[in-house]
């Protein structure tokens, strides 16, 4: 390991800023920290990791800058007024961003001399320092490729993925879309289950299974898909029709919001107009992507 990868600055102190300085202490590196509220650091200045003042100062200790910030506005305003210190640095930015502002991110400090290299991390913080975790880097391959020791110190895989530094954004996006929409079909259950006298537990089980069935079905449309292949053998929009509407009427019928199960039998609504009503539900994709059509 180099003495320039045994050094870090790590910016902004939320559960997932601390889990990543704490690693990096638990592997011997010097860390120097900031934080707005500067109270955050104190566990890890316990430790040994230096508090620097001001953000200029963050900056200016270290040649590697992670940023782990809740929005790229807060990336900004943390970094402007640190702005002269920033030449020759790289940016380790880890905060959750679109495709666009990861570009206009890089872009913006290119201008002070500053490279970034776009993460998005594939893990809450209790996965921060294991092997089996993963963060999807996109940005400079020779600043990945020199600074992998401290990569892997955050996550036991680091995922090169190109030059463009919006990719990592936009797969972060990809995987983390995926994740809300479907754990807020899984609060939903809940609720519905509550409903009905059954606990989050009386229904893990069942969740479970459904959950672990899922991977199967990506595996079984994404060739057809990319074939631009619905053919509705195995499964007909018309038939999820009926049954996005059984769910639908059986959360009304329970008192339980209708928000999602409603905007769900929408969308199959749309297909059904469209006339894909004897295609595969998978006809949906093309609806998604080309809305107008
Ligand atoms: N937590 C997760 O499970 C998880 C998983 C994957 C990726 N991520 C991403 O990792 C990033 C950090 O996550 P987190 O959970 O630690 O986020 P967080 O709870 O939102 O905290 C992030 C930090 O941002 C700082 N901050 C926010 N606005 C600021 C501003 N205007 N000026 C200065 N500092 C500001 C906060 O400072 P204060 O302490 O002063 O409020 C805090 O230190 C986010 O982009 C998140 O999307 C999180």
């Amino acid at each position: 390991m180099s003495s320039a990868q045994h050094s870090v600055t790590v910016m902004g102190l939320g559960p997932m800023g601390r889990a990543m300085a704490a690693a990096l202490l638990d592997r011997g590196y010097a860390v120097t920290v900031w934080n707005r509220t500067a109270s955050r650091a104190d566990d890890l200045v316990a430790r040994g990791a230096a508090l620097a003042p001001n953000p200029a100062d963050a900056v200016a200790a270290n040649e590697v800058v992670i940023l782990s910030l809740t929005d790229y506005a807060a990336v900004r305003a943390v970094l402007e007024p640190a702005a002269p210190a920033l030449g020759g640095r790289v940016l380790l930015n880890l905060t959750s961003a679109t495709p666009e502002e990861a570009r206009a991110g890089a872009h913006w400090a290119a201008g002070y001399g500053a490279v970034q290299l776009t993460g998005g991390v594939n893990s809450p913080p209790s996965g921060i320092g294991q092997p089996e975790s993963s963060t999807f880097y996109s940005g400079p391959r020779e600043v990945f490729d020199r600074h992998r020791a401290v990569l892997e110190a955050l996550t036991g895989r680091a995922e090169h993925h190109g030059e463009d530094p919006g990719r990592a954004a936009l797969l972060y996006q990809l995987g983390v879309g995926m994740f809300w929409t479907a754990m807020l079909g899984y609060w939903q259950a809940v609720a519905l289950a509550r409903a009905n006298g059954l606990t989050a537990a009386d229904f893990l089980p069942h969740a479970d299974d459904t959950a672990n069935s899922l991977p199967q079905f990506f595996a079984f449309y994404a060739d057809r898909i990319d074939a631009g292949v619905h053919v509705g053998d195995v499964d007909r929009l018309a038939m999820g029709m009926a049954s996005v509407e059984h769910v639908l009427q059986t959360n009304a019928d329970a008192g339980v919001d209708t928000a999602l199960p409603a905007a769900v039998v929408d969308l199959f609504r749309r297909g059904m107009e469209a006339g894909h009503g004897a295609d595969s539900f998978s006809a949906l994709v093309e609806l998604l992507a080309k809305p107008g059509k």
